[in-house]
């Protein structure tokens, strides 16, 4: 699944307007504090969006910050803003190409903040421990649009559980289905791809985050996805997928 979802976001789409969904978030349900944020960030970046929703809860100064499947770096640099010189945000993606994007432009922000308080690395998020990561050296974790994607979801927040400081929090959207997904859908690449064939149904998602110790999960806010390529809907049936946000 690596190879596809890296070729996926590596070589087929070339910007956010490639999306066959309406996975990303309705530029008019942005609030108006993201916008003077998004404004110093680099088109290229922003034109190489895939999240599905908003992670950037309130309050960040000074905070470590460490985003799973950062792709160009969007959310890095929003939340760079955020949590200001005293803070850090490490972003890790497996794909080169999305890696290249967000590396390019790190001196163009740099100049715009006024200070370099990111990091990016190459590295797959069910494999963390690989990476140079202190345990509980994180106090927010976040991910927008990524965990679906991953072949293996349980290691994923078993990692989040060691990274967090004791109080921490993971703060992530993601795309969930009503009911399991047939492997026939799973096996297809561009479904998969597009974040949605490895949706959890979205009580599989509440098993696990238990399981996973996250005892007290809390939907910060949901919406309906549109498929709005023809023959993806024709694939997918009467399947309804959601974007949640969860903290
Ligand atoms: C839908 S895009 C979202 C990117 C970014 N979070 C954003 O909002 O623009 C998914 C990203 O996750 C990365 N990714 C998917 N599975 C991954 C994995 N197992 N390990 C590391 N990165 C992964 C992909 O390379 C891609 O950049």
């Amino acid at each position: 699944m690596h190879d596809v979802v890296q070729n996926y976001y590596g070589k087929e789409l070339q910007s956010t307007n490639d999306l066959k969904t309406s996975a990303c978030c309705d530029i008019s349900n942005m609030p108006e504090w993201l916008k003077p944020l998004l404004a110093n960030i680099h088109d290229e970046v922003l034109n190489r969006y895939y999240g599905c929703g908003l992670v950037c809860p309130a309050l960040l100064e000074g905070c470590r910050i460490l985003d799973l499947g950062s792709g160009s770096g969007r959310d890095v640099y929003a939340l760079a803003q955020l949590v200001g010189e005293s803070g850090h945000v490490v972003g890790v993606d497996m794909t080169d190409e999305q890696l290249a994007v967000a590396k390019q432009h790190q001196a163009y922000h740099v100049e715009k903040f006024g200070y370099d308080n990111v990091t990016f690395l190459h590295g797959y998020i069910e494999k963390l421990d690989e990476l140079d990561l202190e345990a509980n050296s994180f106090d927010i974790i976040v991910s927008n649009c990524v965990i679906n994607l991953s072949p293996d979801k349980a290691s994923v927040m078993a990692s989040v559980q060691r990274l967090l400081k004791p109080g921490g929090e993971f703060y992530f959207s993601d795309v969930y289905a009503d009911r399991r997904i047939p492997k026939h859908l799973i096996d297809d690449p561009v479904l998969y791809g597009e974040c949605l064939s490895g949706a959890l149904y979205w009580k599989d998602f509440n098993r696990l985050s238990r399981d996973a110790g996250f005892l007290d999960v809390r939907l910060v806010e949901d919406r309906p996805l549109e498929i709005t390529d023809p023959a993806l809907a024709a694939k997918i049936g009467d399947i309804q997928f959601f974007s949640a946000t969860y903290r």
